[in-house]
């Protein structure tokens, strides 16, 4: 362990824990705007933070290290340098919506800290895509060792009621960004709306696919690691017929797991819960469809262990979001320090 993480994890994540989580992220939010503006300070970092030599291809492009943070830690694109100095090879910003979203009423996020984990319900809180633009084109043009990525999913104001109102949304979103970003995930598995997800519905699917505009930067799914083996099959069946979806992200959070303590506490868990869900939908899809996706391994990896085990599993990269907050801000490093070379790690049936 490197002792900035060490440092992180004893002294400064208990005293962190004391206070309300959204504060706390808040704050770590202006640290990474600070940061943002000290190209001293995000070079620093960069020496601190990534391992040296495991770049790899994702996507078409050359990235610094195989692991991205996933969508939810900087949902307004305000600290795009920052993340990248941490070593991420994939920044996505977002979920960003159409329609700005102060958020779900009530509490927005509660630690369960046993399961080293996070009870969200920020609903898709979101500054609309026209405030989160024009900081995404301006971080495009910088020169990154790293994809940057948009997360879009329909607005959760109350304005987008039916399935082609949120069909046509993303569509527009998709539009929008495809200028200014190296890969688009469509998150249609936000467990926190007030409308159910339907495209996670196999019926509903095919009306979003046929909205998709002819875009050639590529396109990720988001999905649910509760929904039924029977469903997902019938989902990547869809999926794999379509030539603008590149990818699959396994996954969100789930609602399968409330802990005990948090039970009255609305909202879906992150953290090592769901790890074991995400690794069976991933082994699933690389056994049944090989090459056709690229797949991305998002939920509970939090260390070394967890991300050999999703390579492993198929994922030609891990992303994360909770392992920051719990691991701490050098996780790339404590996630690849010691592994062999990516191309170096074995990987099951034959892939
Ligand atoms: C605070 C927080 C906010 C999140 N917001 C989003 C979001 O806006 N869009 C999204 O696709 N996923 C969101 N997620 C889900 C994460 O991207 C990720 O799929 C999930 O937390 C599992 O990974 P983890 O255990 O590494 O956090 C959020 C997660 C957390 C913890």
């Amino acid at each position: 362990m490197h002792r900035v993480t060490w440092a992180y994890q004893t002294l400064l994540r208990p005293l962190l824990f004391t206070t309300p989580p959204e504060w706390a992220h808040t704050q770590a939010l202006n640290v990474g705007r600070f940061s943002a503006r000290n190209p001293r300070l995000l070079r620093y970092y960069q020496n601190l933070a990534v391992p040296p030599d495991q770049s790899v291809c994702l996507l078409g492009k050359r990235v610094q290290t195989p692991v991205g943070v996933g969508g939810g830690f900087d949902k307004d694109a305000e600290i795009i340098p920052s993340l990248g100095s941490l070593g991420f090879g994939m920044v996505e910003v977002g979920s960003v919506t159409q329609k700005p979203y102060a958020g779900n009423p009530g509490v927005h996020l509660t630690r369960a800290k046993r399961q080293k984990g996070i009870v969200v319900n920020y609903g898709l809180k979101s500054a609309g895509a026209a405030v989160v633009y024009p900081r995404v084109a301006a971080a495009y043009l910088l020169p990154r060792p790293y994809l940057l990525g948009v997360n879009l999913a329909p607005s959760n104001d109350g304005s987008c009621t039916t399935s082609q109102q949120a069909a046509r949304e993303l569509a527009a979103g998709i539009g929008q960004f495809d200028a200014v970003c190296d890969y688009i995930t469509l998150n249609l598995s936000c467990p926190n709306t007030a409308c159910p997800q339907p495209f996670q519905d196999p019926l509903e699917l095919p009306l979003l696919l046929r909205e998709l505009p002819a875009i050639s930067t590529p396109i990720l799914v988001k999905l649910s690691p509760d929904l039924p083996q029977g469903v997902v099959s019938n989902l990547l069946h869809l999926l794999e017929r379509e030539p603008r979806i590149h990818g699959v992200i396994w996954s969100n959070l789930t609602k399968l797991h409330k802990p005990a303590e948090l039970s009255p506490t609305p909202g879906g868990l992150s953290g090592p819960l769901v790890l074991p869900h995400m690794l069976e939908r991933l082994s699933w899809s690389r056994k049944q469809f090989g090459d056709r996706f690229t797949l991305i391994g998002c939920g509970g990896v939090q260390c070394q262990s967890d991300y050999e085990a999703t390579r492993s599993a198929g994922a030609d990269a891990v992303q994360v979001v909770t392992g920051l907050i719990y691991t701490g801000p050098l996780i790339v490093r404590e996630l690849l320090g010691g592994t062999p070379k990516p191309h170096e790690v074995k990987k099951q049936d034959g892939h």
